[in-house]
């Protein structure tokens, strides 16, 4: 199901990816031209990913003496979840950091591991894995798809919203909830009942403004950015599952880099997606506090009985995807959960 994207926006889109098509075909100017990095996601400047985009700017500006220029696209204001990894393909953007829900649909559903409700308890869990060698296996396999991994970033863990509390499963019967292009949270919705519709995070608010969809699962930085507690009155803590990033490249842009360039690209993306991960909890418990100030919004808490209600409706989504995707896998993400 999908909601209708403006037409103009839609053209002006299209006119980008044919230039970007002549671009990448054209020959290089003669001497050393400067750099050209744009760098578009999808959420608001005041989140883990903005910050993070903004501190590599920074510090890709300060080193490069102003001759890489990094252009910052966020909100979906270039590209969004529909086009972006096509865009970045065609060479119309350099640089992306989906969320890892959105790999899977781009031929790499062994990242939706991480979509798996309650498989991670803390960031801390997360790391052990996205740090180490699990998480450098992932990223080498989106060469597969054309793209260069360059790192993991965190945003956190993900609560319900709707305009009634969700505190057993059986409150999610019948509701549609917008969900990522991911087949695990699909299949995590079917399994409390609820009807998933898959939608761009740029048009999620204004299909929860239209009761095109009824509900939303969010981390609370990007609940609280969108500004959907207008319109979602009630926001369940489930802390079901976690939603973090990627920060990807094309192959060829990397390529066109001079050494000492990616070099400076490289550490400064590092520092900042470090920046970035120590951002994302500070964030998240930032916008609890707004949000729990917020007129009109009531905040509901699990007890323990609740959420294990719910993980153990949700477990079935797990072995799914262990016998779809890799039982593999999932073992070593579970080894690497355990032991660092
Ligand atoms: C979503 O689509 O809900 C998220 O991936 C948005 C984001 O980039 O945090």
């Amino acid at each position: 199901m999908s909601v209708e994207r403006p037409s103009s926006l839609l053209r002006a889109r299209r006119r980008l990816l044919v230039a970007a098509c002549a671009a990448v075909g054209a020959p290089a100017l003669a001497g050393a031209p400067p750099v050209l990095l744009r760098f578009s996601h999808v959420v608001a400047p005041d989140t883990p990913k903005g910050q993070m985009a903004l501190h590599f700017q920074a510090l890709v500006h300060q080193r490069g003496g102003g001759r890489i220029r990094v252009e910052l696209h966020p909100d979906s204001q270039l590209w969004g979840d529909d086009d972006e990894m096509e865009a970045l393909r065609l060479g119309a953007v350099e640089m992306l950091a989906p969320s890892l829900s959105k790999f899977g649909m781009a031929g790499v559903p062994e990242f939706e591991v991480f979509d798996l409700p309650y498989l991670f308890a803390d960031l801390s869990q997360v790391r052990r894995v996205t740090q180490g060698a699990v998480g450098r296996g992932l990223l080498e396999r989106l060469a597969r798809q054309q793209m260069r991994g360059l790192g993991f970033l965190d945003n956190g863990f993900k609560q319900m919203s709707a305009r009634r509390a969700l505190r057993t499963p059986a409150d999610y019967r019948g509701l549609r909830v917008r969900v990522q292009a991911s087949h695990v949270l699909g299949e995590q919705m079917r399994a409390l009942g609820a009807q998933p519709v898959v939608l761009p995070f740029g048009e999620t608010q204004r299909a929860l403004a239209s009761g095109v969809v009824d509900a939303a699962e969010n981390p609370l930085s990007n609940f609280l950015t969108q500004g959907l507690a207008v319109l979602q009155p009630h926001l369940t803590l489930t802390q079901h599952g976690y939603l973090g990033y990627a920060v990807v490249t094309h192959p060829r842009f990397w390529a066109s880099l001079s050494r000492a360039d990616r070099a400076l690209v490289e550490e400064a993306l590092a520092e900042a997606l470090a920046h970035g991960n120590r951002l994302a909890e500070a964030l998240d418990r930032q916008a609890l506090a707004t949000l729990r100030q917020t007129p009109g919004l009531q905040l509901h808490a699990l007890g323990a009985a609740e959420r294990e209600a719910l993980r153990r409706h949700l477990r079935p989504v797990r072995d799914g995807f262990g016998r779809s995707v890799g039982a593999g896998l999932l073992r070593d993400v579970q080894r690497a959960i355990q032991t660092g």
